[in-house]
């Protein structure tokens, strides 16, 4: 399969008018670890260049008082080279943290049998579709893209859920919600999530909560298209984006925020 072409969104691995028919939600096995890990570091790996940007952005005022300040002294080169050699500062900085959140951050995903599977309100699912033939010399490469043991249907995303820590017994916490890049779109994210949901009301709970990075608008949109609001935005000093907390009441529980912050601007 050739890599994602600049420019272009990735052709995706099944139809998307075939993506619902073909896709199945299940809970994750032992043999899926390998898969997982790949997507959910894929997913984090590829936020770095996006993270680089936010810095930039959010920091847009120092930038043109540095240039105004450098241009006065050094040549017009000069002062691209330093600016040239400050972005690949920055994405190295980046890429530290995204590596160090990977070694620090997802132990997890070492045992997800035992952290999700064992426990009362958690849980893990994977999201699989067939193998198109036309792919099956990806068979090879089996760190990037989730080939079942069976090798005749593939990973396409994942996702999980534990009762928050805050309030356990009242609101779950969604987690590892990645889908792979070829297949956005497509509705496995919106198929997982209404996993989720149906276990999450068989459970009790009475509230989903989400925290996601806003390096990312879609991860908003898909939360609001999918019926969630903005509960909170934390300011957070790190290359890694402000933390958005998103929420849905389960059935018959009525929303406490105020109109304001239901409306507040996600699109950063
Ligand atoms: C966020 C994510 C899980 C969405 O999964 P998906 O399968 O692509 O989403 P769906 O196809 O179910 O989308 C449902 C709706 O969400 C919205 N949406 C999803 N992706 C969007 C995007 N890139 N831009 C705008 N809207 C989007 C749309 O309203 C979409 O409906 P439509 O396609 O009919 O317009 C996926 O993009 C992803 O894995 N992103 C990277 C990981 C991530 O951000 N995880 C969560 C937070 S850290």
């Amino acid at each position: 399969m050739a890599g994602p072409t600049k420019g272009r969104r990735p052709s995706p691995l099944i139809d998307r008018k075939d993506s619902l028919a073909l896709l199945t939600i299940r809970t994750y096995e032992a043999k899926d670890e390998e898969y997982v890990k790949s997507l959910l570091f894929a997913h984090a790996r590829s936020q770095i260049w996006p993270a680089v940007k936010f810095f930039t952005f959010r920091n847009m005022q120092e930038w043109l008082i540095l240039f105004v300040l450098f241009k006065l002294y050094v040549s017009f080169v000069e002062l691209l080279i330093i600016f040239g050699l400050f972005v690949i500062w920055l994405f190295i900085r980046a890429k530290w943290e995204f590596e160090s959140y990977i070694y620090t951050s997802c132990h997890d995903l070492d045992d997800i049998d035992n952290i999700y599977l064992k426990e009362t309100g958690s849980h893990f699912w994977v999201a699989e579709v067939p193998l198109p033939s036309a792919a099956s010399h990806l068979k090879s490469k089996p760190s990037q893209h989730g080939h079942s043991e069976d090798e005749d249907r593939m990973i396409v995303g994942c996702i999980a859920v534990t009762p928050s820590v805050e309030e356990p017994r009242r609101v779950a916490q969604v987690m590892r919600l990645v889908v792979a890049q070829q297949s956005r779109r497509m509705r496995v994210g919106t198929s997982m999530l209404k996993e989720l949901e149906a276990f999450c009301l068989k459970g009790g709970f009475e509230e989903i909560r989400f925290w996601a990075n806003n390096l990312r608008p879609e991860a908003i949109r898909f939360y609001e298209s999918n019926g969630y609001e903005i509960l909170s935005i934390h300011q957070r000093n790190l290359m890694r984006g402000d933390l958005v907390l998103l929420r849905r009441l389960l059935a018959g529980t009525k929303s406490d925020l105020s109109p304001s912050l239901r409306h507040a601007d996600s699109t950063f």
